[in-house]
């Protein structure tokens, strides 16, 4: 089981991982990249520990006091973390997010929250997200391309904000947009996805402990690739749950239309729990390569997380409900 909280005030100066360390491990990438090397693919395996100092502090917060040592498992290391993603706003590649989201510029912004709620409105992103709120957790990440890493978040809990916007008895789920923005995400000029980007949650599952809305990674700002400046983390489910960028969160009675499972629905469904005795029709979930490593390694049923969530399933047939 891997689920690792810390408020980011329990942080000892001693435990974090000096800047060498990683600016190390930057040389040994840029001389991979020379080289020619997939380090993203898996097809080395690099050093592993917590590095900090690359992206932009958080106010209030001390940078990510994780290291292999304390978790007995290894981080995935920065560079793959922002440089390995998938971000189809920025392009289909997994280098585009990181070469396109460059000039994006996160702040100011903003999230209109509606539908089944007493309390909607636009609510700034300082609104929706005060420093003292914030906790730093470790989940492991597993993308339907049976790829996984393991990632430090920094966010507030979903079911803490969603108490805020004042839920209605009969709010059901949780339905979520990202910017639609063509001038500002240029990968939407291509019709790949119909735009925005959607995602969607059942009450219970947006409510479960589990589910953060992230702002940070390594104790600092998220990166423009990977969702900035907010976004959610499910780590129970396939990567693309997760979805970046979060501009409206909309409560409500019936399930939500989710863009993967608009594309395509016989491959992905509304639940998308990590189920590894549930093929994509295209590929195994069996196993999953951790990115940084050789050997690919079994996945397991909620990705690790079964004791937290298997019960919001109880009596569903989860290979009708993928
Ligand atoms: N959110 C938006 N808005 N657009 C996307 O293309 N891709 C999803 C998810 N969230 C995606 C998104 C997929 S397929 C994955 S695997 C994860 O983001 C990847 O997150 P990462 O790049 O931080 O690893």
């Amino acid at each position: 089981m891997l689920i690792k909280i810390a408020k980011a005030s329990d942080v000892k100066s001693s435990e974090i991982t000096p800047k060498s360390l990683f600016d190390g491990r930057r040389n040994f990438l840029k001389t991979a990249a020379i080289a020619g090397v997939g380090f993203a693919a898996g097809s080395i395996a690099p050093p592993s520990f917590a590095m900090t100092g690359h992206g932009k502090q958080i106010d209030g917060i001390q940078p990510s006091k994780w290291t292999q040592e304390s978790l007995g498992e290894a981080l995935t290391d920065y560079p793959a973390v922002t440089t390995y993603n998938n971000f189809y706003e920025f392009g289909t590649g997994k280098q585009d997010p990181s070469s396109y989201a460059t000039d994006f510029k996160p702040k100011p912004w903003s999230v209109v929250i509606d539908g089944e709620v007493d309390n909607p409105g636009t609510y700034s992103y300082e609104d929706l997200v005060s420093p003292h709120q914030l906790e730093d957790r470790v989940y492991r990440f597993r993308c339907v391309e049976a790829w996984s890493m393991v990632i430090p978040w920094v966010g507030v809990p979903l079911a803490d904000m969603i108490k805020r916007f004042g839920p209605k008895n009969d709010a059901r789920y949780v339905a979520f947009e990202t910017l639609n923005d063509p001038e500002r995400m240029p990968g939407q000029r291509s019709r790949v996805l119909d735009w925005p980007y959607r995602e969607g949650l059942r009450m219970d599952e947006a409510m479960n402990p589990l589910s953060l809305m992230a702002v940070g990674i390594y104790g600092e700002e998220l990166p423009s690739q990977n969702g900035a400046p907010i976004r959610l983390v499910t780590p129970w489910k396939y990567g693309f749950k997760s979805i970046k960028s979060i501009v409206r969160i909309t409560l409500t009675k019936e399930q939500p239309a989710t863009s993967w499972n608009m594309a395509g629905p016989g491959e992905y469904g509304f639940y998308s729990n990590v189920n590894p005795s549930k093929s994509h029709p295209r590929w195994s979930q069996a196993k999953e390569r951790r990115i940084g490593e050789f050997l690919k390694r079994p996945t397991l049923p909620f990705n690790g997380y079964g004791e937290e969530v298997a019960a919001l399933y109880d009596g569903m047939d989860l290979n009708e409900f993928y």
